[in-house]
């Protein structure tokens, strides 16, 4: 017997307001066709001044809590991912676990933006292997719409808010449930092709986010093609063993190119990105929760999780539903 971190339950929240790319283009020079042609995405949902990374991380939790069939009180572990916290301390988690109603236990953020959520879900695995706790929420949650720069039309069509949550919980099992492996990586010499020109310690302030599309795109095939060999290498699986990919949301273009780098049938791939857009830490999990919600996704499914973003970070994360 081995305990594993094993996948019970999925959730998802989106603020109300949905955005179309016609309704961008009449705030910056941009087009309904350019934004498809680029990037698949059609809609994006922006959160209201009452909905914030805290309370949609909140309501995806309540979600994955009654999927898996648990309550507040039988959570160990809460992490939240996210690079749009509520405020800069205290940790969104917390404020998660209050909302929730989940008494003492740990609870702590964690910062890779677009790949938190594979970093979030690492960490979890190797806390409930270790016995630290036995039913974890890992949440991706953001409201990027707070850090874009909505006169930059290079970045503000890309993004939007929303929030995904899993439970995991610890089990003893004989076959190849659960997640059989992760890998994480990042190169902090490529900071500057990605990031926020503010925050606490530098500008005390917000900041806005900045972007080279044209290199992250790049990195973004190579990196997530090799992390994805590397992980499937790790459980000694190939692409033809893989049921479903659920990718960061960031490009149609960055996902097809990726899967066809790795002979992945388009069919096998979720996608969100052209009704969400890129929603960071947020993108796997909302996609994730989808594709399970509509039946696509089946226990004994091989599942294979990537994000790339920021820092550089990426990562993936294959497990058997
Ligand atoms: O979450 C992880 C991080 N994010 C990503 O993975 C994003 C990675 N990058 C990308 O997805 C793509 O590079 C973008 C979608 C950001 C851009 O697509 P691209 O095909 O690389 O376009 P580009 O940056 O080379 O720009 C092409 C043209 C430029 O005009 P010129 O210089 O050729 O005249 C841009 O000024 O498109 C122009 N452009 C726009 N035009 C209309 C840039 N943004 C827009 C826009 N509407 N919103």
């Amino acid at each position: 017997m081995t305990r594993r971190a094993i996948l019970k339950g999925t959730g998802s929240a989106l603020p109300r307001k949905r955005v179309s790319n016609a309704e961008l283009a009449e705030r910056v020079d941009t087009s309904d066709e350019w934004i498809v042609e680029r990037t698949g995405i059609r809609f994006r949902h922006i959160a209201e001044p009452d909905e914030t990374t805290g309370t949609l991380a909140a309501a995806a939790a309540k979600e994955a809590l009654m999927a898996a069939g648990l309550e507040a009180s039988d959570i160990g572990l809460v992490i939240v991912a996210t690079a749009t916290p509520d405020n800069t301390f205290p940790a969104t988690a917390t404020k998660v676990q209050a909302l929730i109603g989940a008494p003492d236990c740990i609870a702590f953020d964690v910062a890779a933006v677009c790949s938190g959520f594979l970093y979030a879900v690492s960490v979890a695995d190797s806390m409930i292997r270790t016995g630290a706790a036995d039913h974890a929420l890992v949440i991706g949650s953001e409201t990027f719409s707070r850090i874009l720069d909505w006169d930059d039309r290079t970045t503000c069509v890309l993004f939007g808010d929303g929030a995904g949550a899993v439970v995991l919980s610890a089990e003893d099992v004989e076959d190849d449930r659960g997640i059989l492996a992760t890998r994480l990586h990042a190169e902090g010499q490529y900071s500057d092709m990605l990031y926020v020109d503010g925050g606490p310690s530098t500008t005390g302030t917000v900041g806005h986010v900045r972007m080279q599309g044209r290199e992250v795109f790049r990195h973004a095939v190579t990196n997530l093609a090799a992390v994805l060999g590397e992980v499937l290498g790790d459980v000694g699986l190939s692409a033809s063993d893989i049921d479903w990919v659920v990718p960061h949301q960031a490009n149609k273009r960055i996902i097809d190119a990726t899967a066809k780098k790795l002979g992945l049938p388009a069919d096998r791939v979720v996608l969100t990105v052209d009704q969400h857009a890129n929603t960071s830490a947020a993108s796997v999990p909302l996609a994730l929760d989808l594709a399970v919600r509509d039946g696509r996704i089946k226990r004994g499914d091989l599942v294979v999780l990537e994000a790339m973003g920021g820092g550089f970070t990426w990562g993936a994360a294959v497990l058997r539903v």
